[in-house]
């Protein structure tokens, strides 16, 4: 089975924070999420594929626009929520993006940073291409690299005052599409026409409560297990006090054609 570490992360690991933080996150997510369906440009009529949707937020606005979407996830306790808030035209898949045949062919490919965990993103890519109808549109958001994301750095700095930090990750993660040169390249080698990337400057409207909860210091804190937990509300307060006004996150934009 492929992506067994990422289905382990996404059912067992992070469910119970993303389930907790579902609000905050939602709203420092959807500006990002808007600007990447605004790209793709849902026509009524058209069929929908939402990769990596999570709780399906995109996947109902996705099919408010063209009358019907599916979504696709491996996260079972995500998709456990999406499905019960599921409206008519929207339906919910549970499975690995990166292999799944699937039997629809689809006009539109949409993803809210929900591509970036695949262990083979040039099969996941070229596995969604073949999913679409000829001239179908993608467009998807991801991720900028994470030194150039104020909102991952600003806490690894406080945490890392306190904290031995892990090594920054490779392969499969928040920030691994974050090369705009390297993922056009990678659209491209899986068929993708008309490929662009550029990029997407917003302020991350998120608190410190959040930042803590979501992202790589989120992460150095859980690794640290009770030590962690015991610093977490002095970490929150010193965040607090460092965040600047506008807090810069940048993510990449990529449309392509089928
Ligand atoms: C950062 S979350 C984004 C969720 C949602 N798109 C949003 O914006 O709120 C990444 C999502 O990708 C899903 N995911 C990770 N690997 C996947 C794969 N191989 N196939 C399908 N979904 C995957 C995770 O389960 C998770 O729900």
């Amino acid at each position: 089975m492929a992506n067994t570490e990422q289905v382990r992360v996404w059912n067992e690991v992070n469910p119970p924070r993303w389930i907790a933080m579902r609000g905050p996150l939602e709203r420092a997510l959807r500006p990002f999420g808007r600007a990447a369906m605004d790209a793709l440009g849902p026509r009524p009529g058209e069929l929908a594929l939402d990769v990596g949707c999570g709780f399906g937020e995109t996947t109902v606005e996705l099919a408010r626009r063209c009358g019907a979407a599916i979504g696709v996830d491996v996260s079972q306790p995500m998709l456990a929520i999406a499905q019960a808030e599921a409206p008519k035209g929207v339906s919910y898949l549970c499975a690995d993006a990166q292999t799944h045949a699937f039997e629809e062919r689809f006009d539109l490919v949409f993803s809210r940073f929900g591509i970036m965990f695949f262990e083979d993103p040039a099969a996941a890519f070229a596995n969604l291409r073949r999913s679409m109808r000829p001239a179908g549109r993608f467009a998807a958001v991801v991720w900028g690299l994470a030194a150039e994301n104020e909102w991952a750095q600003l806490p690894i700095r406080v945490v890392g005052r306190h904290l031995a930090l892990p090594a920054p990750s490779v392969g499969p993660g928040p920030f691994s599409l974050g090369d705009p040169a390297a993922f056009s390249r990678l659209l491209s080698g899986a068929g993708f026409a008309n490929v662009s990337v550029r990029p997407l400057d917003l302020p991350f409207e998120g608190d410190a409560g959040l930042l803590l909860q979501a992202g790589p210091a989120a992460a150095a804190l859980r690794e640290a297990g009770a030590a962690g937990d015991s610093l977490r509300p002095m970490l929150e307060a010193e965040l607090r006090a460092e965040m600047p006004a506008r807090l810069g996150a940048h993510a990449l934009i990529a449309v392509g054609r089928g």
